[in-house]
Formats: structure tokens, sequence, C-alpha cells
């Protein structure tokens, strides 16, 4: 029997790694980790949805991962009956088999079978589309806009008429359990897609148009989404939370977040240092003179449970660290390396931690 070539042979050797890299993350989608707030979904996992939409797309999943399965099964399965059926035997006389030129079954069967499965399929997605963007928005939805940026989410809490902006923050929605919330996705740069796998499908962020989508979550907890469209350098780091907190826990929350920040006397150095740089060219705090719009809303930016769109925890030392050189942390980030001393990036850590 000849040797596996040296390709083949690395092929086969990257498969069992590709193995080894995704069953850890099949072991933890069982188990998921607890945090403080409630249950941290840790895995983007389709398979145990927490919303009807959600729902719904894992029938569709379940039905494509099947016929594919049977697909397979029976390909394969002819496949290896042929290769073992039909293989040289010793001592027979190696020749050349007949060749066959076109079957009018045959080729009508791989037509139009094929045809078939796609058009079947595409009428159950197509299906599955239209129940999800028929149901009907209860007009006491909470309204977020959320804006897709290189590479962070911007988060607007809108009013009950959906006019007015009433509260940004970042990266992260808090919204109550079993309630709609009706969302307006929109793009400040490029496209991105809007996904939290155990909440509801897919919706792109396009700019200069409004996408709407709804998510109504069933259980409490922190769901992990992601940008799912290419969108450069740090698209794989634009992560998303979806904190599903009681209406109580959400209501402390939405009027904590509206709250002006604390006004804190001990890091006075550290205020006056962040507000004489130019940080507050891209970045605004309620109630100052901080009111860019570049980058993320700082106001309550404590409250967070990351930094640069989930890169980090959100501590001292990870802020410290990002302060010093953003882009040792995430490589590309519009946020440039401020040259602080280490004394300006100890006061102004000091100030950032007191946005709580
Ligand atoms: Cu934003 Cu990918």
């Amino acid at each position: 029997m000849p040797r596996p070539s040296i390709q083949s042979r690395r092929l086969l050797s990257r498969f069992f790694g590709m193995l080894v890299l995704i069953a850890p993350s099949i072991a933890f989608a069982q188990a998921p980790e607890t945090a403080s707030n409630g249950v941290i979904h840790a895995k983007q996992n389709i398979f145990v949805p927490m919303s009807a939409a959600a729902e719904e797309v894992l029938g569709v999943s379940w039905l494509v991962t099947g016929i594919c399965t049977a697909i397979f099964v029976i390909v394969a399965g002819l496949l290896t009956y042929a290769i073992i059926k039909f293989r040289s035997k010793p001592g027979e006389e190696r020749q050349e088999p007949p060749q066959i030129y076109g079957s009018f079954q045959i080729e009508l069967a791989w037509t139009i079978i094929p045809i078939m499965i796609v058009f079947g399929l595409a009428l159950v997605t197509a299906r599955t589309i239209g129940t999800v963007q028929a149901r009907q928005i209860p007009a006491d939805a909470i309204k977020v806009k959320v804006i897709g940026r290189q590479w962070w989410w911007e988060v607007h809490y809108l009013s009950a008429d959906g006019k007015t902006t009433e509260m940004i923050t970042a990266n992260e929605l808090h919204v109550p359990v079993n309630r709609v919330t009706h969302l307006y996705l929109q793009s400040a740069d490029v496209v991105h897609a809007f996904w939290v796998p155990a909440l509801a499908g897919k919706t792109d962020l396009i700019p200069n148009h409004t996408n709407e989508m709804w998510i109504e979550p069933n259980t409490l907890g922190t769901f992990l989404g992601n940008c799912a469209e290419y969108c450069g350098t740090q698209h794989a780091n634009m992560l998303l939370r979806v904190i599903v907190e009681d209406q109580a826990g959400y209501d402390n929350w939405l009027a904590a977040q509206k709250a002006p920040p604390v006004e804190d006397k001990a890091v006075a150095t550290g205020k006056d240092t962040f507000f004489r740089t130019s940080c507050v060219n891209c970045h605004a705090v309620d109630g100052t003179i901080a009111k860019g719009v570049f980058g993320p809303d700082l106001t309550h930016m404590m409250t967070r449970q990351t930094i640069a769109a989930g890169v980090a925890p959100l501590n001292r030392e990870t802020l410290r660290e990002w302060l010093r050189d953003p882009q040792e942390m995430k490589h590309g980030s519009l946020m440039p390396n401020m040259q602080l001393t280490e004394t300006e990036l100890d006061d102004i850590t000091d100030y950032l931690l007191s946005l709580k």
C-alpha cells in the first residue's frame, strides 16, 4: 500500500487538530459558568434557544442538518461500497474498465433531485423568516437603536415613541425577560451583522439604512453574541452581550444609567488630566464638556462587564493596560496610543474607575 503523501498527512493532522479545538467548545456549551448577575451562557450556541425566534431558527437548522446528513450517508455509503466491491484483486489482470459517456436517466436524476432539495429548503427558510418578521411588536416594546462601528457596538435606549435617545451605552444591552425589545440596526461605517445565537437569527447593519429585528428572551442570564459579517481587522473582537434581567432589575439598571455620574472628589486629579487630554474629542461623559461621539460613551462605563467590546474583563489592570496602548490589546482599534506618562495613566484610570 502506498504511504500517504506529505500533503495528505498534513491535511489529516489539520483535520484532527480542528476536532481537538472543537471538542472543548462543545463540552463548555453544556456547562454555563455563573457570574454575580446570573448565568453567563458562555458559548454562542444555536442548539439551546432561549427565545421564540431562536426556536424557529433551530427548527430549520435541524431540517437542514438532517437532509445533509442523509445525503452524506447515501453518497459516502455508495462510494465506500464501490471502493470495496470494485477494487483490483490479487492476480487479476489490470485493465481499463469500460468507459461510458452520458446517461440521460442518471443525469436527469442528479439534476432534478438537488434542485428539489434546494427549492424545498429555500421554501422552509422563507416561511421561517416570514413567521419571525410577521410578529406583531407590542406597543410597550423596549426600543433600542444599535449602531455598528469598527469594532464595537453603540447602543441607544430610545424614548417610548422611538424618536429621541434617552441614554447611550456600548457593547452591552440590558433587557427585561419575557418582553419584546425592538432593535433598530444601523452602521456608522461598513456592513456589520448583529447575532446573538441563543436569541435570534442574524441581521445586517447597513450604512444609510435601518434594519429592524426583535428579541424576546425567556431566560435570565448573560447571552454572548458577536458581529457576524466580516468588517475589518478586529471583526472577531466585535463582541456583544445581552444581559437579561427581571423587570425590577432592568428598571433599576436603566434608572442608574440615566442618572449623571457620581462626582468623586478623590479622583479630581485624574478627572482634570482626562479633560486636559484629547480623550474628550472622542468620548462623552454626561454632564461634562466631554461630548465626543466617535468612541464609546463613558458616563457609566464601569457598570459594563468587558473592555474593548469583549476583548478582556473590565477591571483596573485591563483598563490601565488599554489606556497605555490600545493597539496592543486590540490592534487596529481607532483609539491611538495617547503616550500617557505612568502618573497620568494612574490618574486617568482612577477617574474612569469612578464612572459607575
Ligand atoms: Cu463588525 Cu464584523
